[in-house]
């Protein structure tokens, strides 16, 4: 039966994880995969996780099955984190949380969620997107179609095509949307755009998906939903994924969430029983340990100031990347103007050179990025960012 395979390319994101590891060069950079590093490159576990664990590994219980809701204190105190703890759509109870493995099981289940409401649903997602959002939808069934998002040749949003083609999209669709820190751009809508948007939502019907992977890392985690808050005040139906990989850096425990919002509280109690079937149906129930993790910094209002002060040293630690990173190539005879990355926001944006360049950089000088040029912010530092741009300078 096997013999009908063929080889499929590697993960065009976590495929360089395997060659940066493999290269000997002591120069070599990681720009690839979306993960925090502090400046000696090390991706380092919070202290309030370490204090969360140790609460955990001296409390814990049992390690009976959990279900496939996840823990429902999680489920409350990150609905509470994402749409805000008094939000209209809480009080009115019309939100339904499940926890998920990671911010990538979220949208796997969001993806069957959607088939479930039609079997010949359409999702519309930003051109470009994350490498593996068409992967994931197309694996559920769901048919996948872009709307104009980023201009690569002036490096900005291209938001009057992406509202002309929202407007035209039916109200049986689904629009998936970054809440921050879009990812590969970097380039997020400003509020005011958030309100066309939701003004469009309304008047168009199609359902929103929003995807907050990156909550605390553009501005703070209360200003990187203001979309997120705003559709749900406003919208019948929405679906939000949110991860707590990169912001509680809990990467490999994989802690995520998915939430519905239905029109009223009967309507979310019926979307709820469907949730949990698709859950049951892909992987029974999810892993526990992240989420005992996050309910326990969420629930202790030392825990979680710790935690949002030890987000804001990350977040400020890639800003300040993005800063040093445009005057470096500037002060090393680049011509080309990189202003924009100072712009934009979270952990990514593209450099704007081409796949033979990104090859170059690869192969002469062991620094490794997405084909598309997109770079991990979180992966310059003090000590090579010099090199980087020169070598940089030499390919352009
Ligand atoms: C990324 O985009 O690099 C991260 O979200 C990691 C991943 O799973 O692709």
């Amino acid at each position: 039966m096997f013999d009908t395979l063929s080889a499929l390319p590697a993960d065009p994101i976590l495929g360089l994880l395997n060659q940066y590891r493999q290269d000997s060069n002591s120069n070599k950079v990681d720009l690839g995969v979306g993960v925090y590093k502090d400046p000696n490159g090390h991706t380092p576990i919070l202290n309030c996780v370490k204090t969360a664990e140790k609460f955990r590994f001296e409390n814990e219980q049992t390690k009976v099955y959990i279900g496939p809701t996840g823990s429902a204190d999680f489920n409350t105190l990150i609905t509470d984190l994402c749409f805000g703890a008094s939000h209209s759509a809480i009080l009115s109870n019309r939100i339904r949380t499940v926890s998920t493995p990671g911010g990538t099981g979220a949208l796997r289940v969001a993806a069957d969620f959607i088939k479930r409401c039609k079997k010949d649903a359409v999702i519309w997602v930003s051109d470009p997107t994350w490498a593996n959002h068409t992967g994931i939808f197309e694996a559920a069934g769901v048919q996948v179609k872009t709307y104009p998002y980023y201009d690569h040749a002036n490096e900005s949003l291209k938001f009057d095509e992406m509202a002309q083609c929202l407007s035209q999209i039916s109200s049986d669709d689904v629009v998936l949307l970054h809440a921050c820190c879009h990812n590969p751009s970097g380039m997020d809508l400003t509020n005011d755009q958030w309100d066309i948007v939701v003004e469009l939502t309304k008047e168009k019907g199609f359902t929103p998906l929003i995807d907050m992977a990156y909550q605390g890392f553009g501005t703070d985690v209360e200003e990187d939903a203001y979309g997120v808050r705003r559709m749900a005040d406003f919208i019948d139906n929405m679906i939000l994924c949110s991860s707590c990989s990169k912001n509680f850096g809990l990467y490999r425990d994989r802690i995520g969430s998915c939430s519905v919002i239905s029109k009223d509280s009967n309507q979310a109690d019926i979307a709820f029983s469907v949730l949990l079937y698709v859950v049951r149906c892909i992987y029974s129930m999810p892993p526990a340990h992240g989420a005992a993790i996050v309910e326990t910094i969420l629930g202790s209002e030392e825990l979680k100031q710790q935690w949002l002060d030890e987000l804001k040293v990350m977040r400020d630690r890639i800003n300040g990347n993005r800063e040093i990173l445009v005057s470096t190539l500037a002060n090393s005879g680049v011509e080309r103007d990189f202003s924009f990355i100072n712009v934009q926001k979270g952990m990514f944006s593209f450099l704007g050179v081409n796949k033979d360049q990104v090859t170059r950089l690869k192969e002469e000088f062991s620094i490794y990025m997405v084909d598309s040029s997109r770079i991990s912010i979180a992966g310059i530092s003090n000590d090579n960012v010099g090199y980087l741009a020169s070598s940089i300078a030499k390919v352009l």
